[in-house]
């Protein structure tokens, strides 16, 4: 039989706390190796009924490459199929910020999700536009998504990024090297840093994910296509060079960030979130990856 939702979300969210080893936050950004790891929320959005929260649930943390699954859905609104032609749909099985796959296949990132991919797909949604414009239409989305107006950029991480991202900076270059970027690197990074320094809580981004649900009565945001095509990505692709294994593990279509974020999606039953802020060796949650794992397994979600 299943467990009641509620009472295994507190479980699973004292077993998190019952740990020693929590991972490490990013060091990367300076912004972010400050936060304690030892911090843990979990939230479900069902399809029908109430979130449904335990832990630190309503911490706002910043959501990083989380945000790549939002800007998707709208390069794909904004240019429809168009953005293949410029990145790909296939694994990496390498780090999210690798350099050496995007020049041995000429400027051409593997997918959406890495950083060379997520940066093309700011440069896309960027378009002609400032910034700001672009920006203020991410957020709107987002906003949208959650039902919370009160979402916002952390403009610190994001000037914490923008001194510190020499390899984005190197990815950008090697892109406008192979003619792959329409603005200047400097105007599509500071794009896309700012939109990686979206925050919000656990809570926010388990409602926020219910546009990839595709159930009755959830927001509809994008086709049911596309939902369907976006969750195919965050399956394959969400956890970079870990996402086989976190397929294996977790078996439901998900994205990460290096804040310890994790974006995950049962269709047509729930969105959820997790946040944890120490990382694995891939750079995604450690104490994250580990709830999902007893959440799906515990619930028999899964979509094998
Ligand atoms: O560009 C970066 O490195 C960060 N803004 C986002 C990377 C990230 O979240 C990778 N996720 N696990």
């Amino acid at each position: 039989m299943r467990p009641d939702l509620p009472s295994l979300l507190r479980r699973i969210t004292d077993d998190a706390f019952a740990e020693n080893d929590w991972g490490a936050p990013a060091d990367y950004i300076p912004e972010l190796a400050r936060i304690k790891p030892a911090q843990f929320g979990i939230a479900v959005a069902p399809a029908t009924g109430d979130v449904m929260t335990a832990g630190d649930a309503t911490t706002p943390f910043s959501v990083q490459s989380v945000t790549k699954v939002f800007t998707l859905a709208i390069a794909l609104g904004r240019s429809g199929d168009q953005l293949w032609k410029r990145v790909g749909r296939e694994p990496s099985g390498r780090a999210f910020n690798s350099i050496m796959q995007l020049e041995q296949e000429q400027g051409r990132p593997r997918n959406p999700f890495i950083n060379a991919g997520a940066i093309v797909t700011t440069d896309q949604v960027l378009d002609q536009r400032e910034p700001k414009e672009a920006l203020a239409e991410i957020v709107r989305f987002v906003r949208a998504a959650a039902g919370n107006e009160d979402i916002h950029i952390n403009d610190r991480v994001a000037a914490s990024e923008a001194a510190h991202g020499h390899r984005n900076a190197a990815l950008a270059h090697f892109l406008a090297a192979y003619g792959n970027l329409r603005n200047t690197p400097e105007r599509t990074l500071g794009t896309y840093y700012h939109h990686c320094a979206i925050e919000m809580s656990a809570r926010d981004l388990a409602l926020a994910g219910r546009f990839l649900v595709d159930a009755p009565g959830l927001p509809r945001l994008i086709s049911r296509t596309r939902i369907r095509r976006i969750n195919a990505l965050m399956m394959t692709c969400g956890h970079y060079d870990g996402s086989g294994d976190f397929a294996y593990r977790v078996g439901i279509p998900a994205k990460s960030g290096v804040g310890g974020g994790i974006l995950a999606v049962v269709p047509g039953i729930a969105s959820i979130a997790v946040w944890s802020p120490g990382l694995n060796r891939y750079g995604n949650s450690l104490r994250g990856t580990h709830a999902l794992a007893q959440l799906s397994t515990a619930m028999e979600w899964s979509v094998f």
